[in-house]
């Protein structure tokens, strides 16, 4: 298993409309475990594959606080096909934007139909911190950030400093 860099904002890669995925073959599967290494080395709650530059649509995430009661969702071609009218506000953060934090609002439930690792389908229903974050990771599979929810000029000043950030740190610009 393998640490992936991750790609920091702004990024042309995290703007693209990813693909779904055909096949589920173990490189999917070898993908959604340097996934979830990357996301836990991080730290983070979610991760999708177009942050480690993968177009594809595959999420993988865990909003479990303790470490030794680990409760990692990987899931490919998600859809939401039911979400509540009850919003829930939560502070949002994003590894591709690291040290930005703002309250979204989303449907505080969410049914989601996915494949699994072995290709089936399967269902899921989350709500709270787990219904945010597969939201906010099914975002990024449409080439959406959290910071597109903001008014132009928030989101520009974000964008302003992370784009230093990236000059400074050469390194930074994929991740560290
Ligand atoms: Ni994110």
């Amino acid at each position: 298993m393998a640490l992936l860099p991750i790609i920091i904002a702004p990024d042309p890669r995290l703007k693209v409309k990813c693909d779904p995925v055909e096949n589920v073959d173990d490189g999917v599967r070898t993908l959604m475990d340097d996934m979830l290494v990357t996301m836990y080395a991080a730290p983070g709650l979610g991760l999708a594959a177009p942050q480690v530059g993968v177009q594809k649509r595959i999420l993988v995430a865990d909003v479990s606080k303790d470490e030794n009661l680990r409760d990692p969702k990987c899931l490919i071609n998600p859809e939401i096909t039911w979400a509540s009218e009850e919003l829930f506000e939560y502070e949002e953060g994003c590894l591709s934007l690291p040290d930005h934090f703002a309250e979204i609002s989303r449907p505080e439930r969410v049914r989601i139909s996915y494949l699994d690792r072995d290709g089936k389908s399967a269902k899921l229903e989350a709500d709270g911190v787990l219904a945010v974050c597969i939201q906010h990771e099914m975002d990024h599979l449409d080439g959406i950030l959290f910071v597109d929810y903001l008014s132009k000029l928030k989101r520009n000043v974000i964008l302003r400093k992370l784009r230093k950030l990236k000059k400074q740190n050469p390194e930074k610009a994929v991740g560290a």
